[in-house]
């Protein structure tokens, strides 16, 4: 008899189409991601019809090629898990009506999965030893996050962005400087030219909440320094303030990590989401991690980003607690971490 549980992860909340086959939660069988990236480029940013349109052309080839990647039929798939929310509403509306569509044709079971789950779940891909309780920095494009993962999708927030998302901040310096879309990965290699000292942009924190965050003045910091040297008519070394912009995010964030680590004693400390690919950070979080003597997980950047596989991992999880959706699952673009 076979034991073995396989997911179907279909992912499209944002610019990426993505779907995957996960065996047992941890083993990736495949994992195709259609990106928009070079569609969206052209306006500097996801222009949400544009998204929308694109993954009602890419969600069913990209899912026949996941299946057949995995050498799986739908019929050998135990449950369909979907992102549900948050993202922007059309682009998720495409994943969910197809897997409802392909849950109510093979009478397979829908499971409805929170995005910000599925990025932490990335951990769990590549590293077996890893399970709950652990803390979890969740930084990408939408969400600022540092929880508390008590166990499998159940987490405690600890913290939170008040304005920008830190992924948000990076796309919009890198627009700012001329980088173009998306911003991270681009400032990410610029700011290995430039000297992370240059120029001291603030490192803000929220008064009487210290695990919050708040990048929006960080980010005007940025632009009042691109219009001050612009009025002086003076040459802006664009090296120099990704490198600098950069280390202010980076420090915000590793530093918070670090005191949420030695206040409750973790033993073990993840990074996730989109942001979690910046080399800046993963060198400052391994440092602490290992400065405190904590275990640090990371996913590998093809993980870090958009994927299914990462929702096919936080589904097997969801389904083997017994997690049903039904039909009559909607798109939640703003569902908040924890609520069903
Ligand atoms: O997790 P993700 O793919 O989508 C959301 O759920 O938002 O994250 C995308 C975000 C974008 O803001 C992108 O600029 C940022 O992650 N990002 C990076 C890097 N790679 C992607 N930010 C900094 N450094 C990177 N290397
Ligand atoms: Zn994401």
């Amino acid at each position: 008899m076979n034991q073995d549980i396989l997911i179907l992860g279909i992912e499209s909340s944002c610019d990426e189409t993505a779907a995957a086959v996960v065996k047992n939660g941890r083993e990736v069988l495949s994992n195709i991601i259609s990106s928009q990236i070079p569609l969206h480029t052209l306006y500097g940013g996801v222009v949400p019809e544009i998204a929308s349109r694109k993954h009602v052309e890419k969600v069913i080839p990209v899912i026949s090629e996941a299946l057949s990647a995995a050498g799986v039929t739908l019929q050998d798939i135990d449950a369909v898990a979907v992102t549900y929310g948050p993202g922007l509403v059309g682009a998720l509306l495409v994943g969910v009506s197809a897997a409802k569509g392909l849950a109510y044709a093979a009478h397979k079971p829908l499971v409805g999965v929170h995005h910000i789950e599925g990025h932490v779940a990335a951990n769990y891909l590549e590293h077996p030893d890893l399970e709950p309780p652990f803390g979890c920095l969740v930084v990408s494009g939408g969400h600022t996050h540092l929880v508390e993962v008590l166990d499998y999708g159940k987490f405690s927030i600890i913290g939170r962005t008040r304005d920008d998302a830190a992924g948000e901040a990076f796309d919009k310096v890198a627009r700012a400087i001329g980088l173009g879309y998306p911003g991270g990965p681009k400032i990410d290699r610029k700011a290995k030219e430039g000297n992370p000292d240059a120029i001291p942009f603030p490192r803000a924190s929220v008064e009487g909440a210290f695990y919050d965050f708040s990048f929006s003045g960080l980010k005007s910091a940025v632009l009042n320094y691109l219009n001050h040297e612009k009025m002086q008519g003076n040459e802006v070394n664009e090296a120099d303030i990704a490198a600098s912009f950069q280390k202010a995010v980076v420090d915000v964030l590793s530093g918070k990590a670090l005191a949420l680590i030695r206040e409750k004693k973790y033993t073990k400390f993840a990074l996730a989401g989109g942001v979690a690919s910046n080399s800046a950070l993963r060198e400052a979080m391994k440092e602490v991690c290992s400065r405190e003597d904590v275990g640090f997980y990371c996913p590998s950047p093809v993980f870090c980003t958009d994927n299914a596989a990462m929702i096919a991992c936080a589904g097997y999880y969801e389904y083997m607690n017994g997690v049903r959706s039904g039909l009559d699952l909607n798109a939640v673009p703003n569902l908040k971490l924890g609520e069903r």
